[in-house]
């Protein structure tokens, strides 16, 4: 028989809890959640609460509380949401400073306790957190991905179900590039299943969305003081499943680039294919001019955060 999988939950926050919830519900292994030592009672308590909640909905998974590293070995995926959130007003560059020694800090214990993981980093600045965890860790980079594009693509189908009056599980949206107000949604990839969307939403319409798309992270943290973090665990949850399932799923997701789209030596959103060995595959998809200039810009806000990043002492 077959062992049950482990996963490894890194910041049992917000995101943390949801994931919790999502791994536990969707049976996919036993489930760590771990934190700070300050955190740690904190974090048992939340798995104690999650771990009854299957008496009433009828799953049966381990959920442990932990900040020891060691109660983590072996895990077969680790999702890290260490670090802290965004403030109103407040960018997801300027977490740098707080967050790059706790990604540093993730990253050495995930070496020695966890080495043959896959690993889905969602702290932000998210390009720049998942480039240093690989680095850190020097990790295979197919097993070292970012999550950024299913969330941002899921909020692009949203805002386009509600515009179109159309079931948003119809809506199929991809959006690119670096985590940030420069994200670049592609339009040849965007239809309302198979039809082209331009065929449901007007031009200036459509440039609303997308740039409300693009601040739809900035409208959460404005009205509720803190990210959002039911469909980023959601978004990781689909990421996480895709390998323990193997299913070579399509999805967005940030990637070490060597060459693709043009560009190389960093992590950016692209389309990948995820399956049981990982980034099996990052799909390169033909871009308009425009899409091309939105992605130059995108890849050079990236480019310039993962070099401060490296510079971080
Ligand atoms: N990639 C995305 O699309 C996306 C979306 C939303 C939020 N985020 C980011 O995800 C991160 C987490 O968000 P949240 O709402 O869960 O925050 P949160 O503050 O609720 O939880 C973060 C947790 O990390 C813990 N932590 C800090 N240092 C740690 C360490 N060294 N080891 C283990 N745990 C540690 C904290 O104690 C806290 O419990 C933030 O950086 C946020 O900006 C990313």
């Amino acid at each position: 028989m077959s062992q049950r999988k482990k996963i490894a939950l890194i910041g049992a926050g917000n995101i943390g809890g949801e994931l919790a919830n999502l791994c536990a519900q969707r049976e996919l292994g036993d489930v760590l959640l771990f934190d700070i030592p300050a955190k740690a009672d904190f974090a048992k308590g939340k798995a104690l609460d999650l771990e009854q909640n299957g008496a009433v909905l009828g799953y049966d998974v381990s959920i442990k509380g932990t900040s020891e590293w060691k109660d983590c070995a072996g895990a077969d995926v680790i999702i890290v949401t260490a670090g802290v959130p965004r403030k109103p007003g407040q960018s997801r560059d300027d977490l740098v400073a707080i967050n790059v020694p706790i990604i540093r800090a993730v990253a050495d214990g995930a070496k020695e306790h966890c080495p043959n993981a896959f690993v889905i980093v969602i702290s932000n600045p998210l390009d720049a957190m998942v480039y240093e965890f690989q680095r850190r860790t020097g990790f295979p980079r197919e097993k070292v991905v970012g999550m950024a594009g299913v969330l941002d693509s899921a909020r692009f189908s949203l805002f386009l179900a509600r515009e179109t009056g159309m079931n948003v599980k119809d809506i199929r949206a991809m959006v690119l590039g670096g985590h940030g107000d420069d994200m670049v949604p592609i339009l040849g990839a965007t239809t309302v299943n198979g039809v082209p969307v331009s065929k449901f939403v007007a031009k200036e319409k459509l440039d609303a969305i997308i740039a409300r798309t693009r601040t739809g992270g900035g409208e959460i943290v404005k009205l509720m003081g803190t990210s959002a973090y039911y469909a980023p665990a959601s978004s990781a949850v689909a990421m996480a499943e895709a390998y323990l399932r193997d299913e070579k799923r399509l999805l967005p997701a940030a990637a070490y680039l060597t060459g693709q789209y043009g560009y190389k030596d960093f992590y950016m959103g692209v389309p990948v294919v995820i399956g049981g060995k990982g980034v099996e595959k990052i799909i390169e998809l033909e871009l308009s001019d425009d899409e091309k200039a939105m992605l130059a810009k995108s890849a050079k806000s990236v480019s310039e955060i993962v070099e401060v990043v490296k510079k971080f002492a």
